[in-house]
C-alpha cells in the first residue's frame, strides 16, 4: 500500500523524508549490520541530501554501515555537470563522514551494458534497504522511461536504457529491483509535475499500469511518496480525470 505524505512546501516535504529516512537507518541499523541505500538523481532529491549533510541530521547516521548506490545513472564522466554521482557527492558525500568504499557508482565511461552487467555484479541479490527515487513530468522514474522495451525487465537487475531527452544513454535499476527494496521513498515537488503525479496516483496499484512511477509496488515493503501541495494539487479533486484534461488545456491552449 502506498503512503501519500503532502506538505505545504518543499522544504516541509524534505524535512519530513529526511527524518523519514533517518529513522529508518537507525532502526534498521539496531537489528542488522548494515544499510544499503540506492540514492535518486535529477535535481530534486540534493535538497534531501543537502539536508542530510546538515550536523543535526548527519550526526544521526553511522556512515560506516551505509552503502550507497544510485538507482540511476547518466552515461557520462564523474565529473560531468550532469553526473549523479556528482549531484550527490556535491550536496552531501564530501560533507559527511562516509568511508570511500563504502560508495559504489556506477560507470558512466563505460559502454552502457558493460556498465549495466558490472553494476549488477556490484550490486548483487541481496534486496536493498531502501530506494529514492524521483519522477519525471512524463511518469520515468530512475532511468525507466515510458513505453521503452527493457521496462518490463524480469530477470535482470540493472539495464541500460534509453532516455527521450539527453543524456541519452542511461543505467538504471529494474523495475525488479526497485520492487524487491524494503522500502521506497519518492520525493516529488513542484507544479510541473502535478498532472503526471495525478495519473500515477490513478494507476497505483492497477495491474494495466502503464507509467513507470505507477509500476513501483515494493510488495510486503513500504512505499512512501512525499510531495507538496503543487505536486499535490490535482489529487483528491472530486474527478482527477477532468482536472487532468482542464489542466493540459489551459496549459496548452496559445
Ligand atoms: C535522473 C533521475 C530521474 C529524475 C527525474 C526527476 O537521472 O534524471 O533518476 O528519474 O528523478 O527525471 O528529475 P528532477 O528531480 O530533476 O525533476
Amino acid at each position: 500500500m502506498a503512503h501519500i505524505w503532502k506538505y505545504p512546501d518543499g522544504d516541509a516535504a524534505v524535512e519530513a523524508l529526511a527524518d523519514c529516512l533517518t529513522s529508518d537507518i537507525r532502526r534498521t541499523l539496531s537489528r542488522q549490520a548494515c544499510y544499503r541505500w540506492a540514492l535518486a538523481g535529477g535535481s530534486t532529491p540534493g535538497r534531501l541530501y543537502r539536508r542530510l549533510a546538515r550536523p543535526d541530521a548527519a550526526g544521526l547516521i553511522d556512515w560506516g554501515r551505509m552503502r550507497l548506490f544510485w538507482g540511476d545513472e547518466r552515461c557520462v564522466p564523474p565529473g560531468d555537470p550532469r553526473s549523479n554521482y556528482r549531484m550527490a557527492r556535491e550536496s552531501f558525500l564530501d560533507a559527511v563522514p562516509i568511508p570511500v568504499g563504502n560508495i559504489f557508482p556506477i560507470d558512466g565511461t563505460l559502454d552502457p551494458e558493460r556498465s549495466a552487467e558490472a553494476y549488477a555484479a556490484v550490486l548483487g541479490e541481496k534486496p536493498l534497504d531502501c530506494v529514492l527515487l524521483g519522477m519525471g513530468d512524463d511518469g520515468h522514474t530512475a532511468s525507466l522511461f515510458p513505453d521503452t522495451p527493457r521496462l518490463r525487465e524480469e530477470c535482470r537487475t540493472v539495464i541500460a536504457s534509453r532516455s527521450p531527452v539527453p543524456p541519452v544513454h542511461r543505467v538504471s535499476l529494474s523495475l525488479r529491483s526497485i520492487n524487491a527494496a524494503r522500502c521506497v521513498l519518492f520525493l516529488v515537488l513542484g507544479n510541473h509535475k502535478d498532472v503526471a503525479v495525478a495519473r500515477v496516483m490513478d494507476q497505483l496499484g492497477r495491474k494495466d499500469a502503464f507509467l513507470p512511477a505507477a509500476m513501483v509496488d515494493p510488495g510486503r515493503g513500504a512505499l512512501h511518496w512525499f510531495l507538496d501541495q503543487d505536486a499535490a494539487a490535482l489529487l483528491n479533486r472530486e474527478s482527477q480525470a477532468v482536472s487532468i484534461e482542464n489542466t493540459i488545456r489551459r496549459r496548452t491552449e496559445p
